[in-house]
C-alpha cells in the first residue's frame, strides 16, 4: 500500500454495531442519561453520530430528537428514523444542527449529546478506550497514530487515552498525533497548515461538502483548541486531502487488506503515507479506519 515495509496497523471501527467509532460515545452518552434520570437525548449530527445515537437511545428505551443539515442526502436518516427518532431537518450548516440541538436541550431540559457541550466528557473518556485496546495489543503505545478529524473528538479522547497511560506507567511513550480531513475544509487542520495552535476563523467559501469528504467538513471543529494542542504537545502534523485521494484509499485498503472503510477516514492512511515519507518513525503506526462505504444512491 505504500508504506515500503514499515509496520502499520489499522485501528478497525467499522465492525460496531451502527458502523463507525461513534457507537462508542452513544453508548457512554446514553448511560449518563440512564444514571441522571433523562428521557431525552439529543445531538445535531451529519450522519454517522446521529445513526449511533438514535440506536441507543432505542435500546435504552430513551427519545431521541436529531438535528440534521436539509442539505444532506445520505441513508443514515432514514435509519434513524427506522430506530425510532425524530428527526428536524435545518436550514444551514452541520453547525446550525448543533447549535439548534444545544438550544432545545437547554429548552426542554433533554440530554445534550453534543461535541464541545457541557457533556463533551462522556464522548472523551469513550474515545480514549480506542488508546487502551491498542497498548493492549500492540504491548506499548504506538510511535505514531493518525486520526481522521471532523471536530476533533475522537483525536482529542484518544490522545488523552495515551497520556494517561503514560502518565501512570503503562507506556514507554505518548505516539505523535497525525490529524487527517480533508482540504475543503477542516478548521483545525487548516489552522495547522496555517502554521496556528489557535484554532483560525475560516471563510465559508471554502468549504465544499460532498458525499465523501461530508464526514471531514467543519468551518468550525468543536474541539480544536484541545485537538490543536494534542497534536502541538506529541510533535505530531496535520494533513488534508481531496476527495478522489481519499476514494482511491479506500478502493486500495479494499483491494489490498479486504477491509472496507468510508473514504473520509482513509484520509488516516494517506497521512500515515505522508508520515513515513517524511519522518523518521521507530516503531508501528496506527490508522483509525471507521465506516462501512455504501456508495449512495443521489
Ligand atoms: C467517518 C467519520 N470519520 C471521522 C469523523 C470525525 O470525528 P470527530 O468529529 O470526532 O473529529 C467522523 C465524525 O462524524 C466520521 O463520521
Amino acid at each position: 500500500m505504500g508504506f515500503d515495509g514499515a509496520p502499520v496497523y489499522l485501528k478497525y471501527e467499522g465492525a460496531n454495531p451502527t458502523g463507525t467509532h461513534k457507537d462508542r460515545a452513544a453508548i457512554s452518552h446514553v448511560r449518563e442519561v440512564l444514571v441522571n434520570g433523562y428521557d431525552t437525548i439529543t445531538v445535531g449530527t451529519c450522519g454517522n453520530y446521529g445513526a449511533a445515537i438514535a440506536y441507543y437511545a432505542r435500546r435504552a428505551g430513551v427519545k431521541a430528537v436529531i438535528y440534521v443539515p436539509k442539505g444532506y442526502k445520505h441513508s443514515r436518516v432514514s435509519e434513524m428514523k427506522r430506530y425510532g427518532a425524530k428527526v428536524v431537518l435545518v436550514e444551514g450548516p452541520y453547525e446550525t444542527a448543533v447549535s439548534l440541538s444545544v438550544e432545545a436541550a437547554k429548552a426542554n431540559g433533554w440530554y445534550d449529546a453534543n461535541p464541545g457541550s457541557i457533556n463533551d466528557h462522556a464522548s472523551l473518556d469513550a474515545y480514549s478506550e480506542i488508546a487502551r485496546e491498542i497498548v493492549e495489543q500492540l504491548g506499548d503505545a504506538p510511535a505514531a497514530i493518525a486520526i481522521p478529524v471532523g471536530n476533533g473528538t475522537t483525536l482529542v479522547g484518544v490522545y488523552n487515552g495515551f497520556r494517561r497511560m503514560y502518565k501512570a506507567g503503562d507506556t514507554t511513550r505518548i505516539p505523535r498525533i497525525i490529524a487527517a480531513s480533508t482540504i475543503h475544509v477542516n478548521q483545525l487542520v487548516y489552522s495547522w497548515l496555517m502554521g496556528s495552535i489557535d484554532p483560525l476563523p475560516v471563510n465559508t467559501y471554502l468549504a465544499r461538502e460532498t458525499p465523501v469528504n461530508e464526514p471531514l467538513v467543519a468551518i468550525q471543529s468543536l474541539n480544536a483548541k484541545e485537538a490543536l494542542m494534542a497534536i502541538y504537545h506529541s510533535e505530531g502534523v496535520a494533513y488534508a486531502y481531496m476527495d478522489d485521494e481519499m476514494v482511491e484509499m479506500s478502493l486500495l485498503l479494499r483491494a489490498v487488506e479486504g477491509v472496507n472503510a468510508l473514504p473520509a477516514s482513509s484520509s488516516s492512511l494517506l497521512a500515515v503515507r505522508d508520515f513515513l515519507s517524511r519522518e523518521q518513525v521507530d516503531g508501528p503506526v496506527v490508522a483509525v479506519i471507521t465506516g462501512r462505504w455504501r456508495r449512495e444512491k443521489q
